[in-house]
């Protein structure tokens, strides 16, 4: 069969798995293309923004991936770290120190009130944008799951538990899991961020460099190229033989047998190249699955008008 009719073939299964699912879904659930009749333009807006911003500054890329995460990590996906609760709000919390890519969020969110106001959450405009950001480093396209509303709530306090880089693996763990996240999840998630700005790598280096020691194999690094900027890299193996720093958080996903397991089936994929697990697809599905954190939706929460506060 041609590769377009294979594709095909593959788009009319998915059509018939999605249209079956319709039915299945209970309510209160996200929904791939949620804006696909109330406003069409919504993911492309966001695409086309985000790529603008990455033409700009590659930097971006990771900035808005990493919002994603610590979005949802404090009362769930729901756009609360877009929030300016001033010295008060989550914000301010010591583990989002460092966090960017804000202006991006809003100004795509001013496009969307002038395509369509009231519809699209900032939740959801984090989520789109992260996957658009994760595709732009050559990381794997998926379909995101939208219909997420936003919260009303930012308070510093909240964002205190926050997964730190001086947790111990246990902790990591248990924080993830706390977030109905996976160990396998831990590790994929760790390994799709990267540090692209020199500067911060040369501060944090010294306090955070380290190796994996356990099974004496020191080509063990997280599957990513830490050395110049985010990217998802077909070389995976050569960076990790590099062995650029890692931060500590990363290093202690060796401490444990599980993770280290989990960490090594990426590794050994990667050096036989056809059995075991796929990095890139696992980690969309990662993606997908913190992407559902605590969400809002229905009649929960709100659909802010700005980013910056709530209505
Ligand atoms: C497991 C616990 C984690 C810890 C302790 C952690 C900690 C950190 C720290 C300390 C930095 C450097 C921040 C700075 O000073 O700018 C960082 C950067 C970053 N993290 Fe994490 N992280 C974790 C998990 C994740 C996850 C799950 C993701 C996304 C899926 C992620 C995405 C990123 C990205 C993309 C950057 C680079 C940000 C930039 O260049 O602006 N991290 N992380
Ligand atoms: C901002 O912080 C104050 C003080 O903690 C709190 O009372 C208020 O509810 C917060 N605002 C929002 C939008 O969460």
């Amino acid at each position: 069969m041609p590769v377009s009719n294979k594709l095909k073939a593959f788009a009319a299964a998915l059509f018939i798995v999605q249209a079956f699912s319709v039915f299945g879904v209970p309510r209160g659930q996200l929904q791939v293309g949620f804006y696909s009749q109330t406003c069409p333009a919504a993911e492309s807006i966001v695409r086309i923004a985000v790529q603008n911003a990455f033409s700009n500054d590659q930097q971006i890329a990771a900035r808005l991936l990493r919002l994603f995460f610590h979005d949802c990590f404090v009362e769930g996906c729901d756009g609360s770290i877009l929030l300016d609760n001033g010295s008060d709000g989550e914000r301010s919390a010591r583990g989002n120190a460092g966090l960017a890519g804000f202006e991006v969020i809003e100004n795509v969110k001013t496009q969307l009130e002038a395509t369509c106001p009231g519809l699209v959450s900032c939740a959801d405009i984090v989520a789109l944008a992260a996957r658009d950001a994760v595709v732009l480093s050559d990381g794997p396209p998926y379909e995101v799951p939208t219909g997420r509303r936003d919260g009303r709530v930012s308070s510093i306090s909240l964002a205190a538990n926050l997964p730190d880089v001086d947790d111990s693996i246990e902790l990591l763990k248990s924080k993830f899991r706390e977030k109905g996240l996976t160990d396998h999840d831990l590790v994929l998630l760790s390994g799709g961020k990267g540090d692209s700005d020199p500067a911060i790598n040369s501060q944090l280096l010294p306090q955070l460099q380290a190796k994996c020691p356990s099974n004496g194999d020191v080509d063990v690094r997280l599957p990513l190229d830490w050395t110049s900027e985010f990217k998802f890299d077909d070389q995976i193996f050569r960076n990790i033989k590099n062995g650029f720093a890692v931060i500590a958080s990363d290093a202690r996903l060796c401490d444990d047998k599980n993770t280290n397991k989990i960490l090594d089936s990426y590794i050994s994929f990667a050096r036989s190249s056809n059995i075991g697990p796929s990095f890139k697809a696992d980690f969309a599905e990662a993606m997908v699955r913190m992407g559902n954190i605590g969400v809002k939706t229905g009649s929960e929460g709100e659909i802010r008008q700005v980013c910056i506060s709530i209505n």
